[in-house]
């Protein structure tokens, strides 16, 4: 009787708070082969949602026939095991008659074994008429009781009591997390629409300023180089050299202030063109390398669009991809109509992206270049959302990037 008090006791401090649900099943078991002097047993566990039972916990004597996990349903065949977790009922052989009354199981499916037991005792978990678990034990010498059964019930409803409020716990612990997770991902879109949201006024000042010296150095620049070209005199070396230098920063500068420019937008001023102008305009403005070999595919279809803000956002992906092949490849441009879709396609057979890159390229300012600011897929990310749009990024490593852009298709004239 000590002893059982003494269980009993153990169990009781132990549904407090269980952490460790194998150190807890242990306890268990041990509790009960000690009631009953059993000298092997086990602890299965139905995980939530499952129908899987798991062996949580066993004596040694039994470890070579333990498997870690079984499905227990359906399991009509095994009168033991349909006892205990379909039935809920408790089975003991008990002077080498089996209560209640089955043929005698010669192989038990739960182990998938013969069970070498001279008696033995099983018994539900259960709580609110829902199995949680399954108590074995077997071998004792002295056969099993019907207070033995007793006590053991006793236990076995301490531990379903326990074990609920373990998987209550977890799932308490999953939902937190989750709810943890969506606030951080919710405070960190707001962050960036918050920052995209001072990017842009602060854009569209810096823009409107720098746009019409802008301009005027292009103007200028352009004007040198023919002045240069058409010159009878002869031009230093030199003044070639920096005339182009300051016509290729001017390219760069302008190419910042109109990115800038477009992410400042909050909304896309669609109008009708033809996708074989857009992309046609588009490549007689990029500087062309010898080394990269361009493919197009263009429909020629009419769509609504806001045509400077997708000219700049392709710009931005032909450039990106332009940058990740100095060594040559091929850049693939295609847009094409696909049903209800306008689908445009920017694929290189560059250097491609890792993981973390893939991870932060939508990133406001993140770039992995000396020379990048980290503004171009952001912004073309911006330019297909005002588009109710979508982009896609498949990248490998040396192999190359594809990146799709898909935008409602509206071709019809009104
Ligand atoms: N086609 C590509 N191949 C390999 N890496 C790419 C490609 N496109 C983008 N990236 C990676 O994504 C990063 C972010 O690109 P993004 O265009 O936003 O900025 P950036 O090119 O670095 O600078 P910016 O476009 O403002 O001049 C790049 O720095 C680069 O590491
Ligand atoms: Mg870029």
């Amino acid at each position: 009787m000590k002893n059982i008090n003494f269980c009993t006791l153990l169990i009781e401090s132990f549904i407090s708070y269980i952490t460790d649900l194998e150190k807890f099943s242990k306890t268990v078991l041990e509790a009960s082969l000690g009631i009953t002097q059993s000298q092997i047993g086990f602890i299965g566990i139905i995980e939530p949602g499952t129908k899987a039972l798991v062996f949580k916990y066993y004596t040694n004597t039994i470890k070579h026939l333990i498997r870690k996990k079984i499905v227990i349903y359906p399991d009509k065949n095994c009168n033991y095991g349909c006892t205990v977790i379909d039935k809920k009922m408790a089975v003991y052989i008990t002077n080498k008659k089996l209560y209640p009354a089955h043929n005698c199981i010669k192989k038990c499916p739960l182990l998938g074994c013969p069970i070498p037991v001279e008696y033995f005792m099983s018994l539900p978990v259960i709580l609110k008429d829902k199995v949680l678990g399954l108590i074995f034990l077997g071998n004792s010498k002295r056969g099993y009781t019907d207070n033995d059964l007793e006590h053991v019930k006793k236990i076995g409803k301490y531990f379903a009591i326990a074990l609920e409020r373990y998987w209550l716990e977890k799932e308490v612990k999953k939902y937190t997390q989750d709810l943890e997770r969506m606030v951080e991902e919710k405070v960190k879109a707001l962050k960036e629409r918050e920052m995209l949201a001072i990017i842009g006024q602060m854009t569209l000042m810096v823009a409107h300023d720098l746009r019409n010296p802008l301009q005027a150095i292009s103007n200028y620049s352009f004007l040198m180089k023919e002045a240069i070209k058409s010159s009878s005199s002869k031009i230093d070396k030199k003044i070639r050299k920096y005339a182009r230098a300051i016509a290729r920063n001017t390219e760069y500068m302008d190419k910042i202030v109109k990115n800038l420019q477009c992410l400042g937008k909050r909304e896309a001023k669609l109008e009708f063109v033809n996708l074989q102008v857009i992309i046609g305009e588009l490549l007689k403005n990029i500087t062309k390398q010898r080394r990269i070999k361009i493919v197009t595919d263009v429909d020629n279809v009419q769509t609504q669009l806001d045509p400077i803000l997708i000219t700049r956002a392709l710009s931005n992906l032909i450039l990106n991809s332009i940058q990740a092949m100095p060594k040559g490849g091929t850049l693939t441009i295609r847009a094409k109509q696909k049903g209800s879709i306008i689908e445009f396609l920017v694929k290189d057979t560059g250097m491609g992206m890792d993981e973390e890159i893939k991870r932060n390229l939508f990133k406001p300012f993140y770039t992995t270049k000396a020379k990048g600011m980290g503004i171009g897929l952001a912004l073309t990310k911006h330019v297909v959302e005002l588009h109710n749009g979508t982009i896609d990024v498949k990248s490998q490593p040396s192999k190359g990037t594809k990146i799709t852009i898909k935008i409602p298709a509206q071709t019809e004239q009104k």
